[in-house]
């Protein structure tokens, strides 16, 4: 891939464009004005670094115990993602948000963490403020300030500028890079859509399913509308040129399942036509080295596409640092088991050969590796 700057590049078009309007006696203008620095990564005090050893999570419940941080650190990640649902703030009063917040940040084991470890965070719902919401919640913004002064995010950063909290960091020397993105899935998100169940209760109506011997979905369906959408307009031209970035590894820590199948709890594939245009961006953009991680779901699984994809493509979840599903719903692209015990996921990569080695795990409380799936980076091209 060619090694080049896009936001640079941007940059430069724009600079000479006004310049050559201005000599052209015309008034000057910026084609997406206030958005020159889509195509450049966010600037992070580890991005020197060559990864080797990354850890993530997600849904950890700030009122419980949470044990698993001893874990975690024993293994000595470069860099820990946190996926969304950090803390379970649910609520319109930013007040108690706050508080929430400070329950976090008052666990031992978070401090250690802060402490020694490189940090980059996105929110899902619970910690966005409430369940399953989207870009209706009414605190949105007030509750974006609280996430990005909360994840120490500096104040002239270009992500306080966003519509949501997406952000994309490249770590690394060229030949051994790791682009992380964190898409934003809440901000601008079209309201969840939901089953129709004839009047039934869900609750009643998993429960039939249960005693008939069946799987229980979750009670949202694929939205088939063409102007439903995860991220928004804006967002969607910011993942593009940040697929344009040079790297050879890219994480794509996405806080909803990418690709589990079907709908039913909250995922990427109740978006119909916004999972199909992320799989057409990959195409498009020719970002090779994609591997999806995820969260929400209480429960850990990996998932795996091959059909209709440019390349195989893979999709880590690892849920919850404090919570666990009561059940297993479906989905026709697990690979291997279910884990339903606090998790972590890890993320190893062996830069040593010709062709990078990347081992995706999840690890249980004790640190003990309970799924693993080894990839070569050349077969994600
Ligand atoms: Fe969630």
């Amino acid at each position: 891939m060619a090694d080049h700057d896009p936001g640079r590049r941007e940059w430069l078009l724009q600079s000479l464009a006004l310049a050559g309007a201005a000599a052209a006696g015309v008034a000057p203008r910026l084609v997406h004005a206030g958005e020159p620095a889509m195509g450049v990564p966010d600037a992070h005090r580890a991005q020197d670094r060559t990864l080797t050893r990354i850890a993530f999570g997600s849904c950890a419940k700030e009122s419980k115990e949470q044990p698993i941080w001893e874990a975690i650190l024993a293994r000595k990640p470069e860099l820990f993602l946190f996926l969304g649902d950090n803390i379970y703030g649910d609520t319109r009063d930013m007040g108690l948000l706050r508080d929430k917040y400070g329950q976090l940040a008052a666990k031992p084991g978070f401090q250690k963490l802060k402490a020694t470890t490189p940090i980059v965070s996105v929110w899902d719902d619970h910690d966005f403020g409430e369940n399953d919401a989207g870009s209706d919640y009414p605190m949105k913004e007030q509750s974006r300030q609280i996430f990005l002064d909360f994840w120490e995010e500096p104040e002239r950063s270009p992500r306080r500028a966003r519509d949501g909290v997406y952000a994309s960091w490249v770590f690394g020397p060229r030949g051994r890079r790791v682009q992380v993105i964190m898409p934003d899935l809440r901000y601008n998100r079209t309201p969840i859509l939901s089953t129709d169940l004839a009047g039934a209760k869900y609750e009643d109506w998993a429960r039939q399913k249960a005693e008939a011997g069946l799987q229980v979905p979750g009670p949202y369906a694929r939205n088939p509308a063409q102007d439903a959408t995860m991220l928004g307009e804006r967002q969607w031209r910011w993942l593009e040129a940040q697929l344009r970035v040079p790297a050879e590894i890219r994480i794509i820590a996405s806080s909803l399942q990418v690709l589990a199948d079907p709908p039913g709890w909250e995922a990427w594939i109740n978006y119909a036509r916004d999972h199909q245009r992320l799989v057409q961006l990959l195409r498009q953009t020719s970002a090779r080295g994609v591997i999806f991680i995820s969260g929400d779901t209480h429960y850990a699984e990996l998932s795996h596409l091959d059909v209709n994809v440019p390349y195989p493509l893979w999709d880590l979840t690892s849920s919850g640092l404090t919570e666990v599903w009561p059940v297993v719903p479906p989905n026709a692209n697990r690979v291997g088991e279910v884990l339903r015990e606090p998790n972590f996921g890890w993320i190893q990569i062996d830069w040593s050969g010709r062709d990078p080695r990347v081992v995706l795990q999840v690890c249980d409380i004790d640190g003990k590796t309970r799924l693993e799936q080894e990839l070569k980076r050349s077969l994600l091209a």
